[in-house]
């Protein structure tokens, strides 16, 4: 790997003249006096990552994004700050088309760090790696900063008699998460109204209420290159889109509705998979990354980076540029997606803070690192600085609070305290709290259990049942206790998924079905007896060396099984019943993101295990479900 020396380069100026009103509206208007004094004096941003100033000796916490919506000044801040980065001239390093160019495409050189021979064009993001959870940290915390700044100076412009409420409020400023495994409230969609809603927004500022581009629901480039996308549509499309239709189109339109259907149709299995990961993946290196561990334990399959993907392909649409590994980080939600990655990463960390980055070799190549490299604790976390002369590493990132961020689940809390939390959020649709929630209910003499977990996760219509092996994904009615427990324990079931990233040169999805699969691959991803989807992130186009990796993901089967259980499709839980029904009625297929659909048989490398463990129920809402031995049942595909 080559650096050249950063002297002078330390200090950027962020020029935002030459965007104004260039664009046909869409940016906050501050005012003329304020674009003469940007235009004469910019900001100035740094290329070392930081730590945020704590405000009171307090780090600052990082809140859910529908959380910081409720305080309208801040979130007010936030957006204004978004937009003004996303109009920042793109021949800033600063600019969020230049900060979100580091992750992939257009592979550019940033901060003057070198890429090493012949990887020029890939981007310095490490994929199926040991380093896939480090790295992002301080990638998002790059961003943050440069949000913070820009937060910073926007307060500074507001009248005299907000002026001291509105510079308390940006000392706080943290970016938000978008935690895509919790149940949203009541009749809301998992995909926030804030990102998916609306193109355009109405929104206060300094200069009053004025309608702008929502910068949460695309990047507009500006201008647009399209050279530097290789790839067709992507070279067409001017602005990021979620679910484009018709596919090709060079005006293509985002259906957001669609992107929040998928994304509410799987909340179940992110939920589990997620519960699962935190219960039985204690070894950082099966948790962190999905790269294919050969003749592993067949109950660590899934890992954070693997139920990372699937968002991606959901949150895509399929074939929106979130869902190409190259393009992913123009569209906003991106960092909404990885601050809640790093989030997980960092109640992972205080569950299991004897595991962490032990010498492996890279699967795949980035910027500046060569397939196979070794990569360590040591290895720098380029492009980012952490003083003038190195760079971050996954030693000096293991506790995010360097940064100056933290996250309520994390902040000042104990090892039972984040279980605690776990217990609360992720186990919705599963049967581990069965156990402390009857409990609970013995002794409260409150209401049914059953009651209280039958949820309204989604307003969107669904669509009509004709299948009588169909259940609703949404509601999760929990079966008898017998049906389910023998003492305190109960079977989970899961599909242990393999197959090479790039089998069909571009991302695509595993899917599997109870019964008979609907005709149109459209409505898949929806489908009423839709068990789940595994997302495989991919690129366009044959990929050199990323070509042959293979990797590993799971799609967990407990939930379904149980609603099926209570609908008297299956008697139990229990091997017996549960072995000979999925025999007969489980259903794979492979969907592409354009909604059309290939021969699983074709696709290189792929094999599903069904697997089930004896899990002992936690007693108390403090414990996690404990995983036993790992029983292999059949395989679906060979
Ligand atoms: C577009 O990008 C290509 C490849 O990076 C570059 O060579 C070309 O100069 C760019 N064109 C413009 C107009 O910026
Ligand atoms: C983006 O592309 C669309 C469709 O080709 C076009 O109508 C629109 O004017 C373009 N916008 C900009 C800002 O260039
Ligand atoms: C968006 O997707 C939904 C779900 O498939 C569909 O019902 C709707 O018609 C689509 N909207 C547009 C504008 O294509
Ligand atoms: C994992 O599952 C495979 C496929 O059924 C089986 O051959 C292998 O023995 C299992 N490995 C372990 C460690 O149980
Ligand atoms: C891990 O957690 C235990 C218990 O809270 C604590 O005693 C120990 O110091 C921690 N180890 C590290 C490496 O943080
Ligand atoms: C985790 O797994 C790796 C790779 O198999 C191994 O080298 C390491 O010792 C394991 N760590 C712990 C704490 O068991
Ligand atoms: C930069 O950080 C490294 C590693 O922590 C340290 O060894 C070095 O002295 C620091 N350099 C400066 C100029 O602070
Ligand atoms: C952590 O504890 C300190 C001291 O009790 C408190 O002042 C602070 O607000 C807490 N931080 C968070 C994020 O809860
Ligand atoms: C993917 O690209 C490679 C290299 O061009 C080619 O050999 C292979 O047939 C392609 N696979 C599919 C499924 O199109
Ligand atoms: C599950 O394991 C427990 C002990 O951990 C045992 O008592 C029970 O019989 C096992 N159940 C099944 C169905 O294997």
């Amino acid at each position: 790997m080559a650096f050249t020396c950063l002297t002078g380069l330390i200090l950027f100026l962020l020029w935002f003249s030459p965007c104004f009103a260039s664009y046909g509206g869409g940016q906050y208007d501050y005012g003329h006096d304020v674009n003469r004094r940007l235009d004469k004096r910019g900001l100035t941003q740094s290329f070392v990552v930081g730590g945020l100033p704590r405000v009171n000796g307090q780090v600052q916490l990082r809140q859910e994004v529908r959380e910081l919506e409720k305080d309208k000044d801040k979130w007010q801040l936030y957006i204004l700050a978004l937009s003004w980065m996303q109009f920042t001239d793109q021949t800033s390093p600063f600019s969020f088309y230049q900060v979100a160019g580091i992750h992939g495409a257009p592979g550019i050189t940033w901060a003057s760090v070198n890429a090493s021979p012949g990887s020029e064009n890939k981007g310095y993001c490490p994929h199926a790696s040991i380093l896939f959870p480090t790295w992002h940290r301080p990638y998002v915390a790059l961003y943050e900063q440069v949000l913070y700044n820009i937060v910073q100076y926007i307060a500074s412009l507001y009248p005299p008699d907000q002026l001291e409420h509105f510079q308390k409020l940006a000392k706080s400023f943290r970016l938000p998460y978008w935690d895509w495994a919790a149940t949203p409230p009541d009749g809301d969609s998992v995909l926030p109204l804030s990102i998916g809603g609306s193109p355009n927004i109405e929104i206060s500022g300094p200069n009053g209420v004025q309608v702008i581009s929502n910068p949460l629901f695309r990047f507009t480039f500006k201008p647009f290159n399209g050279s530097i996308f290789q790839d067709s549509p992507y070279n067409l499309w001017n602005e990021t889109k979620r679910a484009p239709w018709p596919v090709t189109a060079p005006d293509a339109v985002s259906n957001n509705s669609y992107v929040a259907l998928w994304l509410d149709s799987h909340l179940p299995s992110y939920q589990q998979r997620l519960y699962n990961l935190f219960a039985n993946s204690p070894n950082y290196s099966t948790f962190s990354n999905e790269a294919w561990i050969p003749y592993g334990n067949n109950g660590t399959y899934d890992s954070l980076e693997s139920l990372h993907d699937s968002i991606h392909t959901a949150a895509g649409g399929g074939w929106g540029h979130l869902a190409i590994i190259l393009y992913s980080a123009f569209d906003p939600l991106f960092f909404l997606h990885h601050a809640n990655v790093d989030r997980i990463f960092s109640m992972w960390q205080l569950i299991y803070n004897n595991s962490y980055v032990v010498p492996t070799p890279a699967l795949y190549g980035s910027h500046t690192t060569a397939e196979g490299q070794i990569e360590d604790s040591r290895t720098p976390l380029t492009p980012f600085f952490a003083n003038e002369t190195s760079f971050w590493t996954s030693n000096t990132v293991r506790d995010h609070e360097v940064f100056g961020y933290t996250y309520p689940e994390v902040a000042n809390k104990s090892r039972s305290q984040v279980i605690d939390s776990i217990n609360k959020l992720y186990t919705r649709y599963s049967p581990a709290t069965m156990l402390t929630e009857r409990r609970k209910k013995l002794i409260k003499g409150g209401r049914n259990y059953a009651d209280k977990k039958i949820g309204q996760a989604s307003s969107q219509p669904r669509p009509h049942r004709s299948n009588p092996l169909a259940w609703n994904h949404l509601t999760s009615t929990h079966p008898p206790m017998n049906a389910v427990f023998q003492g305190n324990n109960y079977r989970e079931w899961i599909a242990n998924i393999g197959v090479n990233r790039q089998a069909l040169n571009t991302s695509f999805s595993i899917l599997l079905f109870i019964g008979p699969v609907p005709s149109d691959p459209k409505s898949w991803s929806f489908a009423d007896n839709l068990v789940g989807s595994l997302g495989i992130f991919a690129n366009v186009g044959p990929q050199g060396n990323m070509q042959h990796g293979k990797i590993t993901g799971t799609v967990p089967l407990t939930s379904a099984l149980m609603s099926l259980i209570s609908g008297g499709s299956i008697p139990s839980l229990y091997p017996d019943d549960v072995v000979p029904f999925l025999r007969s009625q489980l259903q794979l297929r492979i969907a592409l993101p354009d909604s059309t659909y290939v021969d699983a048989k074709t696709v290189d490398g792929l094999w599903v295990n069904i697997v089930s463990s004896n899990v002992t129920a936690p007693k108390a809402e403090n414990v996690l479900a404990r995983w036993g031995e790992i029983d292999s049942h059949f395989e679906l595909f060979v």
